[in-house]
């Protein structure tokens, strides 16, 4: 038997700069929506100093999570770091747009300062690299295994669309788990956010498929001695994406649903979701959770943190197994 750690956690890029400007990102998304009006639960957040003191409280309790996931990463020690996360039409463009793609390259590059022109909580250059290596043979081996078992994985170990490196779903929990690089790092591609991406861009593929990738990879596990930790890396429920509330707030209560399930060991219920409640309720990205509870199993959680302001305009949730 494999042994795994797992590591949920947010990727959202505000985290990488410091709450005092958390309201600029918010606007912006705020004026996507036509007319948007602020829900009450919303109003009530942005309190008389535009949601200062609620940012700062969420950044504090967001930092917290993170250092109790990086101890845990580095006491664990693992010799593979799975990164699974969404890409944003960032590495993956119309020219190629897979439902899953496995890195398989020797190393990667990403500048993660470079995508926010803003303040970051280092106030480092945005011109910063950071260079992880990674396990080419062992991705190799998780894809050849996939492919041979019916999961056609499309792989790469040269991307295109490469200008700032690592999409941020990768990189940003890297800057809180691992910024040195220490641990080999792999990073599974997945298109979650489908049609919405952008013009041409296919459907997302279904939770079932999803659960169904992460078992296949934990297949491949349990015939290794490499100690991996996988990281599921994305918030759930986003207003902005959350159709059921016209894109106006998050879906606080199927969130809730989830979490249970996923506190409670039984995240396979998680693929059971039909592609419409993800759609309604702006769950895309916890497609990237459900291949990690395949991976894993129907083993509890230990749920470290719930962000779940409005202000923040996303479910977030910060989790361990252990
Ligand atoms: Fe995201």
């Amino acid at each position: 038997m494999a042994e795994i750690l797992g590591i949920g956690c947010s990727h959202g890029p505000i985290i990488l700069t410091p709450p005092e400007v958390w309201h600029k990102g918010r606007e912006r998304i705020y004026a996507r929506v036509s007319n948007y009006e602020k829900p009450a639960r919303l109003l009530e957040e942005l309190g008389q100093d535009n949601g200062l003191s609620q940012d700062r409280h969420d950044h504090e309790k967001i930092m917290e999570s993170f250092q109790i996931m990086h101890d845990k990463l580095h006491e664990w020690n693992p010799d593979v770091v799975m990164i699974i996360g969404d890409d944003q039409a960032e590495n993956f463009l119309q020219d190629n747009l897979p439902p899953f793609c496995l890195y398989t390259g020797e190393e990667a590059d990403g500048y993660p300062f470079r995508r926010a022109a803003q303040t970051n909580l280092w106030d480092a250059d945005p011109e910063t690299k950071y260079t992880f290596r990674c396990p080419k043979a062992f991705s190799q081996d998780m894809r050849n295994h996939l492919i041979r078992n019916g999961v056609d994985m499309a792989s790469s170990s040269s991307l295109k669309g490469w200008d700032w490196g690592l999409a941020h779903a990768i990189i940003n929990p890297l800057m809180f788990l691992d910024p040195e690089g220490k641990f080999p790092l792999l990073p599974l591609f997945v298109n979650c956010y489908g049609e919405e991406a952008g013009p041409d861009y296919p459907p997302r593929p279904t939770p079932k498929r999803c659960y169904e990738v992460g078992q296949t990879i934990r297949k491949f596990l349990d015939t290794r001695s490499e100690r991996v930790a996988v990281v599921a890396s994305s918030s759930w429920s986003h207003s902005f994406l959350a159709h059921k509330f016209q894109c106006r707030e998050i879906d606080i209560e199927a969130d809730q649903r989830s979490l249970e399930f996923v506190r409670t060991g039984q995240g396979s219920k998680l693929a059971e979701l039909t592609p419409e409640e993800i759609q309604d309720s702006g769950d895309h990205e916890i497609l990237n959770w459900i291949i990690a509870l395949g991976i894993l199993g129907d083993r509890p959680a230990e749920i470290v943190d719930v962000r779940d302001s409005h202000t923040q305009l996303a479910y977030r949730v910060a989790a361990i197994w252990n």
